[in-house]
């Protein structure tokens, strides 16, 4: 299912735009950032991260249920950083449908691979969801995995 998202974001990647009652993903506005700032606080999350990064919201309801953050390269890398859902809204699927817009957007951006950095002892959900967009973990070093796809079309 091809996620839900506002105005903006519809109009550059062609998704379905959705409603109040949907969740609905869409980037993050300034005045997110204290709500966003309570999901990670400053003990878990460098809040300067919210200033650099770019940074999608799921929200549903006027409510943010999670974030994503990445920057792209010049090089044409998608580097997915942090992901994050709040407890009650967690195993439904928002997850899944942040990376796929924030690939989406990258991919329309000119991004030709995606890398993301996962802790090895991370979530199990995360490695199912970047599993079934096509990535593949290509080096463990520790505590960490590189997983990698080529978002580059044939
Ligand atoms: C990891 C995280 C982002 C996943 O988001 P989510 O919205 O809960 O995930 P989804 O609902 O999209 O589910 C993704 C897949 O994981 C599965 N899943 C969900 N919860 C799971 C769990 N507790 N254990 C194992 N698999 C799980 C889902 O069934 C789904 O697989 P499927 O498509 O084959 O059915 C979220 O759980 C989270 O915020 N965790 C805490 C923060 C974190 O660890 N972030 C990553 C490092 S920055």
């Amino acid at each position: 299912m091809i996620p839900r998202v506002d105005e903006v974001l519809g109009d550059f990647i062609g998704y379905p735009v959705g409603g109040y009652d949907d969740v609905v993903v869409r980037m993050m506005a300034p005045l997110d950032i204290p709500e966003l700032r309570k999901i990670s606080p400053s003990d878990v999350k460098n809040p300067f991260d919210f200033l650099v990064y770019s940074t999608l919201v799921a929200e549903q309801q006027g409510r943010i249920l999670g974030y994503t953050q990445y920057y792209v390269t010049v090089d044409g890398v998608l580097h997915s950083l942090a992901i994050r859902i709040i407890p009650e809204s967690k195993g439904q699927g928002v997850g899944s449908m942040l990376m796929d817009v924030k690939e989406a957007i990258a991919i329309k951006a000119g991004a030709k691979t995606h890398l993301y950095i996962i802790a090895t002892e991370g979530e199990e959900a995360l490695k199912k969801i970047v599993t079934k967009m096509g990535m593949h973990k290509c080096q463990k070093h520790g505590a960490v995995e590189f997983w990698v796809r080529s978002m580059e079309t044939v």
